[in-house]
């Protein structure tokens, strides 16, 4: 997992929680990296985990709420780094129709390392569909960020999320919008 995943987290956990709770989540766990992460490092990903456990404990807000409030954070991290993808699109659909063919693409490249999702989808009209497979089973984090860029293009909607396999690594979200 790419390191900005990691110190955009701790930036979060330091904004929402205070600077104690980052080193409490830091000792609490044997991190292989030392819990030292720079932005453009590789870390192993159970050390991600490890770290939302950690949080889900002293915070007492389930591991699946903090995925999905990281998932609305680092939305602005990505409009404040790659505008660019932002300013092509006019309308939600169309952004979140092109990650996986363009903007995870580019990240690839950029990245070779990065562990990215796929996604497919279907727009049909008000409605997209839109299918996240990962092995990692970040769906919280998916939809924090489908969130934010639905309200970011300045959509009324809704959002609704289907568990398509009992691990959660295929999942599918509905989302339909106001005309
Ligand atoms: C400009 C916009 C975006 C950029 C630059 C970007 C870039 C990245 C990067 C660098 C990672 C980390 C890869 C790794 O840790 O190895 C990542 C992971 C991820 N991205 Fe994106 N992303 C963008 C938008 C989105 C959006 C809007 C979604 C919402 C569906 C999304 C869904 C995910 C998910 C769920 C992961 C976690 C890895 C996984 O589940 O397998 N990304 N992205």
């Amino acid at each position: 997992m790419k390191g900005i995943v990691f110190t955009e987290f701790l930036e979060m956990v330091e904004k929402e929680f205070g600077y104690e709770t980052i080193d409490q989540i830091l000792e609490d766990n044997e991190l292989a990296s030392g819990g030292a992460y720079t932005s453009v490092g590789t870390y192993n990903h159970a050390e991600m985990i490890d770290l939302l456990g950690s949080l889900s404990a002293i915070s007492k807000q389930e591991v699946s709420a903090l995925l999905h409030a990281f998932g609305r954070y680092i939305f602005d991290t990505f409009l404040k780094g790659y505008p660019q993808f932002f300013e092509k699109c006019a309308h939600g659909f169309e952004f979140l129709e092109s990650i996986d063919g363009h903007i995870h693409v580019e990240v690839k490249k950029l990245y070779p390392d990065a562990m990215l999702p796929r996604f497919e989808t279907t727009i049909n009209g008000t409605e997209m569909a839109m299918n996240y497979y990962s092995d990692r089973r970040f769906s919280d984090f998916a939809s924090g960020l489908i969130e934010r860029t639905m309200e970011y293009y300045g959509h009324g909607f809704s959002m609704q999320k289907e568990l398509m396999n009992q691990e959660g690594s295929e999942v599918k979200f509905t989302l339909k919008v106001a005309e």
